[in-house]
């Protein structure tokens, strides 16, 4: 498992990482979100062994990471936000170079090789330039180029960034088979959605803090006492959010079109369908009425509206 404990890091007066904590299972996918500049690069890098902390801690497996680092790092895969790839290398090259790099035995490399290219879907490219493939399969062989040593610990910097949506979508399926694998991994980015729906775990940073972090399911069901009511009108979406507008049940609402309005609400189910009847009552022509499931990016709406405020 992975412990982190209390990991600070300055650079000069600016404080870029400020006491971020949180634990890991095998098997975990942990989804590490925050704008730009909030503190994702340098805590991976950190986790790396590639940027000494001010303070604080980490170990993988037991293994304290600064005491014990050339051992940690053979049980991480980081693949950094920005990578290189050289011109006239074949993939099988590219990929047998870093199991050197990993000191994996020769004997053992092509079929190392042939095994990470299978898992990563690029079987077929196995000969071709490295330069020549697509973006989203460029991503990929960088991430092939992570598991050539089979870390227990992957450590991905906004791997989805840049690619469009169907590498994307690949590339998501291979990150959780990477945790059925039962390895932990941490993919950040800066854009929720990307990882909303593959994360078991998750932390939301803010200016170098970890403000929110946990199980999905618990911090989602922290977050169900108040619910989102998702009403779809005939028409005058805006006056009904009006009407709606200081019952003592209805915390905000949103008009979201002419005709749909979301209710942040926070009452019993009595309420809630005593609610549905006043605006029948009232003449609003309400065509559906439903809760709206929470999501991880409501989650994220919710613990991070007052940092930004
Ligand atoms: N080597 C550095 N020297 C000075 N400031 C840095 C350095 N690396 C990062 N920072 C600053 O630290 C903060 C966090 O940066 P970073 O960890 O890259 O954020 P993120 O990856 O979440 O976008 C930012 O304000 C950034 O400008
Ligand atoms: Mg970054």
């Amino acid at each position: 498992m992975l412990e982190v404990n209390g990991l600070c890091k300055s650079f000069g007066p600016l404080v870029a990482v400020d006491n971020v904590s949180f634990t890991l299972q095998p098997g975990d996918v942990f989804g590490f979100i925050g704008s730009n500049g909030a503190g994702k690069t340098t805590t991976i890098r950190m986790l790396a062994t590639l940027l000494e902390p001010d303070a604080g801690s980490a170990s993988l497996n037991g293994l304290d990471m600064r005491r014990n680092a050339m051992e940690v790092r053979n049980m991480i895969g980081y693949m950094p936000d920005f990578f290189g790839l050289y011109e006239d290398i074949k993939v099988w090259e590219y990929l047998d170079f870093f199991a050197t790099v990993y000191r994996v035995p020769k004997s053992e490399r092509p079929s190392i090789v042939d095994n990470v290219l299978e898992l990563v879907g690029l079987t077929t490219k196995k000969d071709a330039y490295a330069l020549s493939l697509s973006k989203g399969m460029q991503q990929r062989l960088s991430l092939a180029r992570c598991l050539v040593h089979d870390p227990s610990l992957l450590l991905l910097d906004e791997p989805a960034s840049g690619l469009d949506p169907r590498a994307r979508a690949e590339l998501k399926e291979l990150i959780a088979e990477l945790g059925k694998m039962g390895k932990m991994v941490i993919v950040s980015s800066h854009i929720l959605p990307e990882l909303a729906d593959f994360c078991n775990t998750v932390g939301i940073i803010e200016r170098g803090r970890l403000i929110t972090h946990g199980r999905v399911d618990d911090i989602v069901r922290d977050l169900q006492q108040t619910k989102v009511l998702l009403i779809r009108f005939i028409d005058r979406a805006h006056e009904a959010g009006m009407f709606l507008h200081g019952n003592e049940h209805v915390n905000a609402n949103y008009v979201t079109g002419p005709t749909t309005l979301k209710v942040d609400f926070t009452g019993e189910h009595e309420d809630q369908a005593r609610l549905l009847k006043m605006l029948i009552d009232e003449g609003y022509q309400v065509t559906s009425y439903m809760e709206e499931a929470i999501d991880l990016e409501d989650v994220f709406l919710k613990v991070t509206t007052g940092a930004v405020n």
